[in-house]
């Protein structure tokens, strides 16, 4: 787990900043918003009053974690995505209660939230062996058969930040990796009033306006970029066609945006936005509907009194990959 940025890892940025700034109109892959800084004001996005999905979710697991370890018995918990993994602690609690050893690996690509996460994870709970993967989800593929029976967990709403094309391509690798009998346990953000959504996309105190910069601060170090940050502005907002949050930059001048290690520079016009995240928002039928198309049964959907989100959990059948 090296807390650097490896050369194989710029180079990775550079042509993802190219491909999508190659493109009509132009995007950056949100997972590039996670380095280090990122991580930690995601954190803090998460402890935001406007930001109700991380401690609404907190509240579900804390309640429905003993019915989730009755359900599936002992398995071993992958987690995609696990940042600091807080809410974790909820189900790891569960189930090193039944009193066996648990099995946790989380999968994050900071390396150094990672190494945090694991190192308090331990010490809080002994009888659980932590095993950090420090990379992109495809590398927790192989696992799911491998420490099976598994439990691959996809908190937070991360899901909302693929789109169409990308989710295909994630179900159908769970699909085809996970054995039969295995579980997903997946948290997912719920339609609501379009105020509230937006809400949580532009917090008064800036937090996600900083998060956003962060991905072109990230640019200016490691692809030397050479924005000028200050003339760039958060922008999110509710696309209904789509029913996705829609953020990004929007830039207030004209701006060269080198990518060095390509040798490559775009023109920015004033005025122009660049898409860094989007964040769907679901209905649980149609995600009941959707999954089952991967083989993936619902067992059980655990939510909170308003109905703001939801944690689904599915068993793999044997049911067609679509
Ligand atoms: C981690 C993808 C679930 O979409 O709500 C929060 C990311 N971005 N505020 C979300 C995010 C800005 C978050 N996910």
């Amino acid at each position: 787990m090296a807390p650097t940025t490896t050369n194989a890892s710029i180079r990775d940025f550079a042509n993802a900043v190219a491909l999508g700034l190659s493109d009509t109109p132009r995007w950056l892959p949100a997972r590039f918003l996670y380095d280090a800084k990122g991580s930690e004001l995601f954190e803090q996005i998460c402890d935001l009053p406007e930001y109700y999905l991380t401690r609404t979710e907190a509240a579900i697991l804390s309640r429905s974690a003993a019915t989730i370890r009755e359900i599936t018995g002992p398995v071993t918990m992958i987690e995609l995505g696990s940042g600091s993994a807080v809410k974790t602690d909820h189900l790891l609690a569960a189930y090193a209660e039944a009193g066996r050893p648990v099995r946790y690996v989380p999968v994050d690509v900071s390396a150094s939230i990672l190494r945090v996460a694991a190192d308090r994870i331990e010490e809080t709970f002994p009888s659980v062996n932590v095993a950090g993967v420090h990379g992109e989800y495809e590398q927790a593929f192989p696992l799911l058969a491998e420490f099976a029976p598994t439990m691959l967990l996809f908190l937070g709403s991360t899901i909302g930040n693929m789109d169409h094309s990308e989710s295909v391509a994630f179900w159908r690798r769970v699909c085809a990796a996970m054995p039969l009998g295995s579980f997903v346990l997946l948290g997912v953000d719920l339609m609501k009033d379009v105020d509230l959504l937006e809400a949580a996309y532009n917090d008064a105190a800036g937090v996600t306006a900083r998060f956003t910069k962060n991905l072109f601060v990230r640019m200016n170090r490691e692809l030397g970029a050479a924005l000028d940050i200050d003339r760039i502005e958060h922008v999110a907002r509710w696309n209904a066609e789509w029913r996705r949050i829609e953020i990004g930059a929007r830039f207030e001048t004209a701006q060269d945006l080198h990518v060095a290690p390509l040798g490559r520079t775009f023109r920015i016009e004033a005025g122009e936005r660049i898409m860094t995240e989007i964040s769907r928002k679901f209905t649980i039928d149609e995600l009941e509907a959707y999954l089952a198309c991967f083989g993936l049964e619902l067992i059980r959907t655990l939510t909170d009194d308003r109905r703001w989100f939801a944690l689904m959990l599915f068993r793999k059948g044997d049911g067609e990959c679509w």
